[in-house]
């Protein structure tokens, strides 16, 4: 096996967007044209529809049955996708935080009404930060949206990334005739009444200005598209790979999940122009993926929700190497060597064991306890991957011990709960009570949920008014100091021993930063 041509031939990326936009959809669809999947319907969706605990576990049991649905990988052109999954819920929005640190690119998903969304805007900031390049997927153009020009203009305003169509749509709604494709000059009509339709209806224009035929495909509509096409020619620059790949620039492509329309383009293109693994930063070097030894890091910890198998499975993103299975790797915090005989790959819906994987897969790894998120394999060589940060958390709780007698299972379970991300726990230095901090508030119904269910432990929590916890530093001693004594009881560790500080209201934080300037506070633990 040539480790650079399995290097080169990978895309890993993960679909994102505002909630109900069609990410489920999408990903039905993908999956359909690489063949992974046979019949739509067969990807589950991950969405919560009421915001219930009871809705969250059943999914979450489901998942927790097939982590399958984590990683949904498979064979296209010659190319081999890996699609990570997100979860749907804003509250998880941490997880999916995560999962972007291990995807090489994006595709985001904006429905053709709602433009632009709150929760599209907040993981395209995580982008930015990465410069992860994305591409814009404008869906359900079966449906009447708003004016295409406009959309481009509110995603350049909003995401503030450049963009550049390629593709166009012809009308929409009732009267949507189809979309042209720039990128490869294809017209693409639309059959609404044949709405799982996998095939191929393109109809090949090599230039649009002088086929005589375009009339018969798009009629009423000639003479605008006509002219939206010169538009765009004029206002746009030509398509520039270089600065999609630097995350500067925005390829667009119009469509409908739903009716699978538009879908197979964007794949084709997605394969032509998406990175291919790309080099990864650690705390000491940047990693090379095409480097022979094996680097990679834990980015997600699934637990096992069946209580019969308590084992978790830790995400493996392979940055550079050649992944072997029954090959001693070194779990670099432990400072152990630890061998995998089941590791397990993902193709669309199923698992299987995996001899070999490369830069860009994923592995699922059985773990029953060694791996905490952030976590690093190599071969020996002691390096710590940067961007997998801790967000400053927004709700916050006392976790009491609700069961005497169960104190070993509660610690242990909030242990490993925390090891797995779902949220952060704060020990306070003023009386040290236990905190548990969110970013969702079904977090908190979802942790005492598990930790009865799988820990056998109860827990029960109290309110506690803070505005944020931020992680601080300085090189000023006095100050820092200084600073300890007069906000000793606002003063917590986080489970890194690492200094937070509790603050109740904004004017609190603001004050504080203003009176001990030389105080660093950060919103995300890794700084
Ligand atoms: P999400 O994962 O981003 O949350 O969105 P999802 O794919 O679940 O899609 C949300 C809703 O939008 C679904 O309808 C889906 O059928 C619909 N949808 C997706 N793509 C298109 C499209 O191209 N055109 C139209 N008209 N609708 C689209 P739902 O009623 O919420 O769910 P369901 O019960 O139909 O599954």
């Amino acid at each position: 096996m040539d480790l650079t041509q399995e290097i080169n031939r990978r895309r890993t990326f993960a679909i994102i967007s505002h909630p109900d936009a069609g990410k489920t959809t999408l990903t039905e669809k993908l999956l359909l044209f690489g063949g992974a999947i046979h019949v739509a319907g067969a990807v589950k969706s991950n969405k919560i529809k009421k915001t219930a605990t009871s809705d969250f576990m059943e999914i979450e049991r489901q998942r927790g049955i097939s982590v399958a649905t984590s990683v949904m990988g498979f064979e296209y052109s010659g190319a081999k996708i890996n699609i990570l999954d997100t979860p749907g819920h804003q509250d998880f929005a941490e997880d999916t935080y995560r999962t972007l640190t291990a995807v090489d690119s994006v595709i985001i998903v904006v429905d053709c009404a709602k433009g632009v969304e709150a929760q599209t805007k907040k993981l395209m900031d995580v982008c930015r930060m990465r410069k992860t390049p994305v591409i814009v997927f404008i869906n359900k153009m079966d449906r009447n949206g708003r004016d295409p020009f406009d959309l481009l203009d509110e995603i350049e305003k909003e995401l503030q990334i450049k963009v550049r169509p390629l593709s166009w749509p012809i009308s929409m709604g009732s009267t949507f005739k189809g979309v042209y494709n720039m990128f490869e000059k294809k017209l693409n009509l639309f059959f609404s009444d044949d709405k799982q339709r996998v095939g191929d209806d393109s109809v090949e224009i090599s230039d649009v200005f002088t086929s005589p035929d375009l009339d018969s495909y798009i009629s009423p509509f000639t003479a605008t598209f006509l002219e939206e096409i010169n538009l765009i020619e004029s206002v746009y620059h030509n398509f520039d790979r270089e600065k999609y790949l630097n995350g500067e620039l925005a390829p667009v492509f119009f469509g409908s999940a739903l009716n699978n329309f538009g879908v197979q383009e964007l794949l084709n293109c997605f394969v032509k122009i998406a990175p291919s693994p790309r080099k990864a930063t650690t705390e000491e070097r940047l990693i090379d993926p095409y480097e022979p030894k094996l680097t990679g890091f834990i980015f997600k910890i699934h637990a096992n929700m069946d209580p019969n198998h308590r084992d978790r499975i830790a995400f493996l993103k392979i940055c550079s190497g050649t992944f072997e299975r029954n090959k001693p790797y070194v779990h670099v915090r432990l400072g152990k060597n630890i061998k995998f005989a089941s590791p397990n790959a993902f193709m669309a819906d199923k698992k299987s064991i995996v001899d070999f994987a490369f830069p860009g897969d994923i592995v699922g790894l059985h773990d029953t306890g060694n791996f905490k998120i952030g976590d690093t394999l190599t071969e020996g060589e002691k390096l710590h991957f940067k961007g997998i940060p801790s967000f400053s958390p927004e709700l916050f709780r006392y976790i009491e011990n609700a069961d005497p007698q169960k104190y070993k299972q509660l610690s242990k379970g909030i242990d490993q709960l925390m090891d797995e991300g779902v949220a952060q726990l704060f020990t306070s230095k003023y009386n040290g009570r236990k905190i548990i901090g969110t970013v969702g508030a079904l977090q908190f119904d979802v942790i005492q949920y598990r930790l009865e269910h799988e820990y056998n432990a109860k827990c029960r929590y109290e309110p506690f008014n803070l505005y944020k916890a931020c992680w601080i530093e300085s090189n000023n001693k006095a100050q820092l100091e200084d600073f300890r004594k007069r906000k000793y009881n606002q003063l917590a560790e986080d489970k890194h021993k690492r200094e937070v500080f509790l603050a109740d209201s904004s004017y609190s934080l603001h004050m504080a930063q203003e009176k001990f300037p030389d105080i660093k506070f950060h919103f995300t633990s890794e700084f």
